[in-house]
């Protein structure tokens, strides 16, 4: 061989290499098979094919899903994607009656339509398991719907709250995020199938049979928009960046939580490991990990917009980079919604630690304001402002504004010099917490209320 046949050589395979899709769509087998097999039974039903032919088809395309099934397919980049893969095998398997499945389609609907499938599944799986972390987080809240812990913004002591309607916050959260997994399962649960290489068929189809078969709603609307756009994949990436950056939060919050700084909360060993340098350590790698996996998800959903952006009208080889990411986006969810459900079903709760830390901040310092609002209908600025010599004097005798006796209170300015002794129920932190009785509110009470929404969620349907 001379040089310029090796050259040419290797460059052919590059370009195969390069044009194939096969090393990662494989992973669509099943839908594939399960789209030709509607589409079959649709092309019997309009006497397209015969009754007989269409059950050669699905015989043979069961035979493939078994052989997939059981690791005995051999994928070769010579068949480009998983299309041509298994239309060839049904050929070898079946002879020429195999060459009548690709009637009145195209592998731009195909593809779409397996793709469709892949993401339909796949949303309501990674929804349901959305709901097994809620339920957890419920039960954690109410265990601990009376636990007083400092709440924070700027992650400075804010007021007293309860670490039950701390959880119930992510419970928000997380609902959030399976209801939008579930809004877009319904925006997106429209066939393509039969919509072929751009502008339909001539052939007599039906698209509403195909469309039954395979569990969507209805066909798609347009043949070239629905071989072309990538919108509910998109739907996908987005609503997965959003839970990943919700389980990214709750992660931030369990890492800071373990430090010695907070101590909070203690992770089961199997979700932390030691350093290979420091003896002492236990590291929070599991929440690291999890909050590190939020970036390559992100990166998906940009990479794919990206790839959308310029593309003309209809189907266009870039949307083959669709898929990879999409594959890695629902494996990080999945795996990071089962691992952070189970690292907070065993999670270890340290109440003392986070009540001796609401003892440090002032926590009940807006009380005293709304007291005197409430009992001496002084404006709230006033009242802002004479707090504020309290707390100097809390601050002056090393206390927490809650641990003042009533003649410190009264000492730290004249406009307290008089204060009932009552004042001082309102500055306990338990009192604190539980006067914030408002719906959604961190009252042990409200708290209390909203387990209850949510549990009657988590069981609904
Ligand atoms: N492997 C291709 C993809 O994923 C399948 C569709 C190819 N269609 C075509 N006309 N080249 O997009």
């Amino acid at each position: 061989m001379t040089n310029n046949q090796i050259l040419k050589n290797t460059n052919a395979k590059i370009l195969d290499e390069f044009n194939a899709s096969i090393m990662f769509d494989k992973n669509l087998y099943a839908q594939d098979i399960k789209g030709s097999i509607a589409h079959s039974k649709m092309l019997a039903l309009q006497g397209i094919i015969t009754a007989e032919e269409q059950s050669q088809i699905e015989v043979g395309l069961n035979t493939i899903k078994q052989m997939i099934d059981e690791g005995n397919f051999v994928f070769d980049i010579s068949s480009e994607d998983i299309h041509m893969a298994i239309e060839s095998k049904l050929i070898e398997l079946i002879g020429d009656v195999g060459k009548k499945v690709h009637t009145a389609r195209s592998r731009n609907d195909q593809v779409a339509t397996d793709f469709r499938l892949y993401v339909q599944e796949h949303t309501i799986l990674l929804r349901d398991k959305l709901k097994v972390l809620v339920s957890v987080l419920v039960d954690i809240a109410s265990k601990h719907s009376d636990t007083l812990m400092p709440g924070m913004t700027h992650l400075q002591h804010a007021q007293p709250i309860n670490f039950g309607y701390h959880m119930l916050s992510y419970c928000a959260m997380f609902k959030r995020d399976f209801d939008r997994f579930e809004d877009a399962f319904k925006r997106n649960n429209y066939c393509p199938l039969g919509s072929a290489a751009l502008a339909g068929t001539p052939h007599n189809i039906d698209r509403y049979t195909t469309s039954d078969l395979l569990g969507f709603y209805a066909p798609t609307l347009n043949a070239q928009d629905s071989v072309s756009d990538r919108d509910f994949a998109l739907d996908l990436l987005y609503n997965i960046s959003i839970a990943m950056m919700h389980i990214s939060r709750l992660s931030e919050e369990l890492i800071l939580w373990s430090s010695y700084e907070f101590k909070f909360v203690s992770m089961s060993d199997e979700y932390a490991t030691t350093s290979s340098i420091m003896p002492q350590k236990k590291n929070p790698d599991v929440p690291e990990l999890l909050r590190g996996k939020t970036g390559r998800v992100y990166g998906n959903l940009i990479g794919l917009l990206t790839v959308m952006k310029g593309l003309p009208l209809a189907y266009n080889k870039d949307t083959q980079e669709d898929k990879e990411g999409v594959f890695d986006s629902v494996k990080t969810l999945d795996i990071s919604l089962e691992i952070l459900t189970d690292v907070m079903r065993t999670l270890v709760i340290h109440p003392e630690n986070m009540l001796k830390a609401c003892k440090v901040g002032h926590l009940s310092a807006t009380d005293l304001a709304d007291y005197m609002v409430t009992n001496l209908n002084l404006p709230f600025r006033e009242a802002y402002y004479i707090t504020k010599q309290a707390v100097a004097k809390a601050n002056e005798l090393g206390k927490d504004i809650s641990e003042l006796s009533i003649e410190e209170l009264r000492s730290s300015c004249d406009e307290l010099k008089n204060i009932d002794e009552e004042v001082l129920t309102y500055l306990d932190l338990r009192n604190s917490m539980n006067s914030r009785k408002s719906y959604g509110g961190t009252s042990t009470q409200s708290t209390l209320e909203i387990i209850e929404v949510f549990r009657e969620w988590c069981f609904s349907f």
